[in-house]
C-alpha cells in the first residue's frame, strides 16, 4: 500500500499464527507419528504460506493418555517427537526464518505418571501432598458432586491414602492446586526454562479452569440431571484470573513473549468470560480463545453477532484472536451446512479470518482444506472417542496426517501413519494445490500476503457495512491511511450490495472479480460466495 505508518508491528498481534498438531504434521524417521524433524522440514512451506509463529500442542514427555496433555516432565522432550538438541534446531532455524514458536502449556494438571503426583500420592504428609487437589470423602462417598469434562465424577478414591483426587479430564490427569504457593511457584520454574531457552510465548491450555472452589461446594445441578451441571465452583474463578496475572508477570520480564488462553466454557463461545482473562494495561493475558467463531452457524449474521459479541467484550485495551478450527473439534470445513460449494465457503470463511480485526489461527490443514476423516472403530486412539462410539466418535477424525502429497501416505510418513489418512488425499494436498492457481492453498497464500502489505488489515479499527442480515457481511478495516472495504457473501445467490459513502474503489483481491480493476459500490452485483476486498478512495 502506498502511504505507511511507521507504529512498530508486533508478531503475535499483526502477523499470523499456524496451530501444529505435531503427532500428525511430518514424521521424519518412518515411525508414523510426525516429529520436530519433521516441522524443521516444513519450515520452508510455512515461512512460504506467510507464518509469523507456530503453536505446536504439546511435546513433552508424556504416557500419550491424552497424546501428551498429560504431561509427566514439563522440562524433556517425549522420544516419540525427537530430543531436546532437535526442539533447539527447531527453535534456531525457526527464529531465522522469523517464524516464532509458542508451546502449549498444560497448567490445569499433570499426569498421574508425573513424580510431582507419585509424591503427592505417596503419603498424607508428602510435602507435595497440597500441590494436588485432595479432599476426604464424606460418609457415602466422593467429597462433592463435581463432574469432569469428559463424564462421571471428578474425583477418583485413591486407595494408598484413603482419599480422593480431583481431575477435570481423564483419571490419569490429576488436576494441580494453584493455591499453593509453593507449587505455582515450581510450575513458573518449568514455565522459565522454556523461556530462557527462547521460546516465544505460550498458548494455556484451559486456563480459565484451573482454581476450584476453596469451600468446595456442590455445583449447581442442570435439569435436575446430576450429570449435567453449571460449572460454578470449578471453573472461572477469580483465583484463575490471579493465577494469569503473576503469569503475565514473568512473561513481562522478557521481551516480546506472548500467552495465548484457551477459555473453555460451557456453552461455548462465551466471550464475556474469555475477556475476563485479558490484558487491562499489563495485568492478563494478551489472547484468548473464545470459540465464538467456531460455534457460530454458517450464516453471515450468525458470524456477525458472534465478531460483534466478542470485539464488545474486550477490554479497552484488549486484542481478539481468530479461529476456526482446532484439534478438539471438527474441522470448519464439515460444520458448514449441506455439503455443497465447500471449498467455496472455506474461501468466504478464509477471507473473514484474514481481514477480521485480531490475530488469526490457521490450523494445519485448513489452507488445503483438509476433510474430517472417517476413522473405523479398531483404529480410533482418542480416549474420547473410545469411551462413547458410537454416539461419540472422538477427536481423531480432525487430527489426520497432514496431505503434503499424493503419494504414499501424502508425503507424511514411509511407515504406518498413527492414523489414516483422508481418502481424499491423491486429489487434495498441498503439491496439487500449489500447481492451481485458483487453489484454497494459492487463496490463503494470496490473503496472508494481502493483509502483511495492509496496514489496515493488520491494525486497522473494525467499522461493520453490512451485519449480515441479507447474506452479506461487510466492513471497513481502517487506520488514518487506509480505508479497506471487505463484502462477504454467504450465500449461494447473486446479491445486490450498495454503499453511500464511498462511490468506488481498487479491487485488491477477490474470489470473482480482476484485481487492480475499479469497481463501484452503487447497486453492487455480488456473486454467490464472493468475496472481495477493496482499497476504497476517499
Ligand atoms: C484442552 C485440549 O485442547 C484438549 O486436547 C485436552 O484434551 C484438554 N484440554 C485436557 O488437557
Amino acid at each position: 500500500m502506498s502511504k505507511k505508518n511507521n507504529e512498530t508491528l508486533i508478531w503475535w498481534k499483526h502477523g499470523v499464527i499456524y496451530h501444529i498438531y505435531p503427532r500428525s504434521f511430518q514424521d521424519s524417521n518412518g515411525d508414523g507419528i510426525g516429529d520436530i524433524r519433521g516441522i524443521i522440514r516444513r519450515l520452508g512451506y510455512l515461512k512460504e504460506l506467510g507464518i509469523d509463529g507456530i503453536w505446536i500442542s504439546p511435546m513433552y514427555q508424556s504416557p500419550m493418555i491424552d497424546f501428551g496433555y498429560d504431561v509427566s516432565d514439563y522440562r524433556e522432550i517425549d522420544p516419540v517427537f525427537g530430543t531436546m538438541d532437535d526442539f533447539k534446531e527447531l527453535l534456531e532455524k525457526a527464529h531465522k526464518m522469523g517464524i516464532h514458536i509458542i508451546l502449549d502449556m498444560v497448567l490445569n494438571h499433570t499426569s498421574d505418571q508425573h513424580p510431582w503426583f507419585i509424591e503427592s500420592s505417596s503419603s498424607l504428609i508428602n510435602p507435595k501432598r497440597n500441590w494436588y487437589i485432595w479432599h476426604e470423602g464424606l460418609t457415602g462417598g466422593k467429597p462433592n458432586n463435581w463432574k469432569s469434562a469428559v463424564g462421571g465424577s471428578a474425583w477418583k478414591f485413591d486407595e494408598r491414602t484413603g482419599e480422593y483426587y480431583m481431575h477435570s479430564f481423564f483419571d490419569e490427569q490429576p488436576d494441580l492446586n494453584w493455591r499453593d504457593p509453593e507449587l505455582s511457584e515450581v510450575f513458573f520454574e518449568e514455565m522459565k526454562f522454556w523461556l530462557d531457552m527462547g521460546v516465544d510465548g505460550f498458548r494455556l491450555d484451559v486456563i480459565n479452569l484451573i482454581a476450584k472452589d476453596k469451600k468446595f461446594r456442590d455445583n449447581p445441578v442442570l435439569l435436575g440431571i446430576p450429570a449435567f451441571q453449571k460449572h460454578e465452583f470449578t471453573r472461572n474463578r477469580k483465583r484463575s484470573v490471579a493465577v494469569v496475572k503473576q503469569l503475565r508477570e514473568l512473561l513481562d520480564r522478557y521481551e516480546n513473549k506472548v500467552s495465548i488462553g484457551e477459555i473453555y466454557t460451557h456453552p461455548p463461545g462465551d466471550a464475556k468470560a474469555a475477556a475476563r482473562y485479558l490484558a487491562k494495561g499489563k495485568n492478563g493475558i494478551h489472547l484468548a480463545f473464545d470459540f465464538s467463531l467456531i460455534f457460530s452457524r454458517w450464516n453471515a449474521h450468525s458470524y456477525f453477532k458472534s465478531i460483534t459479541k466478542w470485539y464488545d467484550s474486550l477490554p479497552e485495551d484488549g486484542w481478539p484472536c481468530n479461529v476456526l478450527s482446532n484439534h478438539d473439534l471438527l474441522r470448519s470445513i464439515d460444520r458448514f451446512p449441506w455439503r455443497t460449494n465447500r471449498e467455496e465457503k472455506a474461501k468466504v470463511a478464509a477471507a473473514m479470518l484474514l481481514t477480521l480485526r485480531g490475530t488469526p489461527f490457521i490450523y494445519y490443514g485448513e489452507e488445503i482444506g483438509m476433510h474430517n476423516t472417517h476413522v473405523a472403530k479398531k483404529q480410533i486412539l482418542d480416549p474420547l472417542g473410545k469411551r462413547y462410539w458410537p454416539l461419540f466418535t472422538g477427536r481423531d477424525k480432525a487430527r489426520t496426517p497432514m496431505q503434503w502429497n499424493p503419494e504414499k501416505n501424502g508425503g507424511f510418513t514411509t511407515g504406518i501413519p498413527w492414523l489414516p489418512l483422508n481418502r481424499d488425499t491423491p486429489a487434495r494436498n498441498v503439491r496439487q494445490q500449489e500447481g492451481r492457481q485458483n487453489s484454497l492453498l494459492n487463496h490463503y497464500r494470496s490473503l496472508i500476503k494481502l493483509r502483511k502489505s495492509c496496514e489496515a488489515l493488520q491494525r486497522g479499527s473494525w467499522l461493520p457495512v453490512a451485519n449480515g442480515q441479507n447474506g452479506i457481511m461487510a466492513y471497513f478495516r481502517k487506520t488514518e491511511n487506509e480505508r479497506i472495504l471487505v463484502i462477504l457473501n454467504f450465500t449461494g445467490r447473486n446479491k445486490r450490495f450498495s454503499i453511500q459513502e464511498h462511490t468506488y474503489g481498487l479491487v485488491l483481491y477477490s474470489t470473482h472479480r480482476n484485481p487492480d480493476e475499479y469497481t463501484y459500490f452503487q447497486n453492487m452485483q455480488i456473486s454467490p460466495f464472493e468475496a472481495t476486498i477493496c482499497l476504497v478512495s476517499e
